[in-house]
């Protein structure tokens, strides 16, 4: 992985087709989310549009209360939501056209989480079986390394075990990461979490800051 790589959150809103289409070097980023066959799945659809590589999060962590909650996400576009982000849009012109060119409103459900032509599931119909999915182990991310045979980058490392466990399992970079600490600010900051992980492994994997995109909105 080298040079900059767009990620296309599993949550975003375009295709994955459509992204890479736009930029061939896209990562298709994924949680442990749904069955290990929903898994596999996906991945192959991500394998035939072409994505370079594989991005894994483990950085959000699901805590019985979140410091912060979510900001407002729609979940369709209604009068309601209209009028309701109404004044965010006029600030965005541009979008404004862009949706008005396309000829329909923008769909915010998630494609790339189900098979081709079928209607994904809303962000948060996703959300909610993402949580009630068991949380992943070290074993289902050696299983989930075999399933794909290219760059396969773990996001979320924070400790110099984790790191050592990644790089045992084949990753081919690491994201030192605590999710912009949006779910748990008390956790420590990627800065300050680096150096001992950069003791740990550096030089037997990359290590690299990521920023996935989680929804390319515009129609
Ligand atoms: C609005 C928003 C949406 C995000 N969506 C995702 C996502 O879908 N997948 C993901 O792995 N990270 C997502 N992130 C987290 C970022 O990728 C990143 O971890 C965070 O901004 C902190 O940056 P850092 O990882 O460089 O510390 C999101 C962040 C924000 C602010």
């Amino acid at each position: 992985m080298s040079g900059t790589a767009l990620g296309l959150s599993s949550f975003g809103s375009k295709p994955i087709e459509e992204v890479i289409a736009a930029d061939d070097k896209t990562f298709f980023q994924i949680y442990w989310l749904g069955s290990k066959d929903d898994m596999v799945a996906r991945l192959d659809w991500a394998r035939e549009a072409g994505a370079k590589g594989i991005i894994v999060t483990l950085d959000w962590v699901f805590a019985t209360a979140r410091d912060w909650g979510s900001p407002p996400l729609p979940e369709k576009i209604d009068v309601k939501t209209a009028v309701r982000f109404a004044p965010q849009v006029v600030t965005k012109p541009g979008w404004l056209l862009r949706f008005a060119w396309s000829g329909k409103l923008p769909d915010l459900t998630t494609p790339n989480l189900v098979p081709r032509g079928q209607q994904g599931p809303t962000f948060f119909g996703a959300y909610g079986e993402w949580m009630g999915t068991p949380p992943v182990t070290w074993d289902d991310l050696a299983w989930l390394r075999q399933q794909w045979d290219g760059p396969f980058l773990i996001k979320g490392i924070g400790r110099p075990d984790d790191a050592k466990r990644a790089v045992d399992i084949g990753a081919t970079a690491i994201s030192v990461s605590n999710h912009g600490g949006n779910n748990l600010d008390t956790t420590p900051a990627a800065i300050c979490m680096l150096p001992s992980v950069v003791q740990a492994v550096g030089g037997q994997v990359e290590i690299l800051p990521t920023v996935v995109c989680a929804a390319a909105a515009t129609s």
